[in-house]
């Protein structure tokens, strides 16, 4: 894992309102110590109505657990009705945004070009982009993966300098283990999460590729988080349905003590 430290991010996706992400804070805080947050950086990613109860509840009780948002929109205002501009999230101390979730990409329609300008307005507003990855079960089985998976890193962070690759989060997800309890093998992840960081090298260079994290992402559960994370090009984990219980999500945290 080199010297990068994993970032374990919990993506709640279109669940729990904001009274429940309190009462999930509540529990998840006297889960996690001082001793965790050393050694793994964690954060949250709730709806958009739970982002300012999520915030005031980390604040207040001291608990340094990074607020993430699930999506935003790249301008900085105007007419788009229903949709939340990045500046709007950096105001509620949103450290993280993950950008090109296969669900946004599947079921709204983002294509890379979307996805690209989102990355980007994500650093204009002082955030770190989460920058998702992945192909389908027919790619996967016609081993048209690593083209699919590189050719989103490409459009992605194209236009970003190395500096600001060097500082992202790129998270792989193969959509046919997403919410299936099917997880890719830790050798799978671990090829693919190493063409990621080869592409980035190629593109960027060296340092940046040293640096940047990559997440796995897809059916990742206490059980199997201390093999995958124990890959040398896997550094941290996006975490969907495991993350709403917190007792499960903790000890994905503590993956280094199973
Ligand atoms: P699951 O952990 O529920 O498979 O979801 C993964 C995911 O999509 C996280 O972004």
């Amino acid at each position: 894992m080199a010297d990068r430290k994993p970032l374990i991010s919990g993506n709640w996706k279109m669940n729990l309102n904001h009274f429940e992400a309190t009462a999930t804070l509540d529990k998840l805080r006297y889960l996690l110590s001082k001793d965790d947050y050393e050694v793994v950086d964690v954060s949250v990613h709730p709806p958009f109505t739970d982002i300012r109860t999520v915030q005031t509840f980390l604040e207040s009780e001291k608990v340094p657990i990074a607020v993430g948002a699930q999506n935003c929109h790249w301008e900085a205002n105007g007419a788009y009705t229903g949709e939340i501009a990045p500046g709007m999230l950096f105001k509620l101390n949103v450290s993280y945004v993950i950008v090109g979730h296969s669900e946004r990409r599947e079921l709204f329609g983002e294509d890379d070009i979307v996805v690209a300008q989102k990355v980007k307005a994500v650093f204009e507003n002082g955030m770190t982009p989460i920058l998702c990855c992945g192909g389908t079960l027919e790619e996967r089985e016609g081993e048209a993966t690593r083209g699919k998976v590189t050719g989103q890193i490409h459009a992605g962070i194209e236009a970003l300098t190395p500096e600001q690759v060097a500082s992202m989060v790129l998270a792989y997800e193969p959509i046919w283990a997403i919410g299936t309890g099917r997880t890719a093998s830790a050798e799978d992840a671990q090829q693919v999460c190493s063409w990621i960081r080869a592409k980035v090298k190629d593109m960027k260079g060296a340092d940046a590729a040293k640096a940047v994290r990559i997440q796995y992402g897809g059916s990742v559960k206490a059980g199997n988080a201390a093999e995958l994370l124990s890959q040398p090009d896997i550094d941290g984990a996006l975490v969907g349905g495991a993350a709403l219980d917190p007792e499960e999500f903790a000890r994905i945290v503590q993956f280094r003590l199973s």
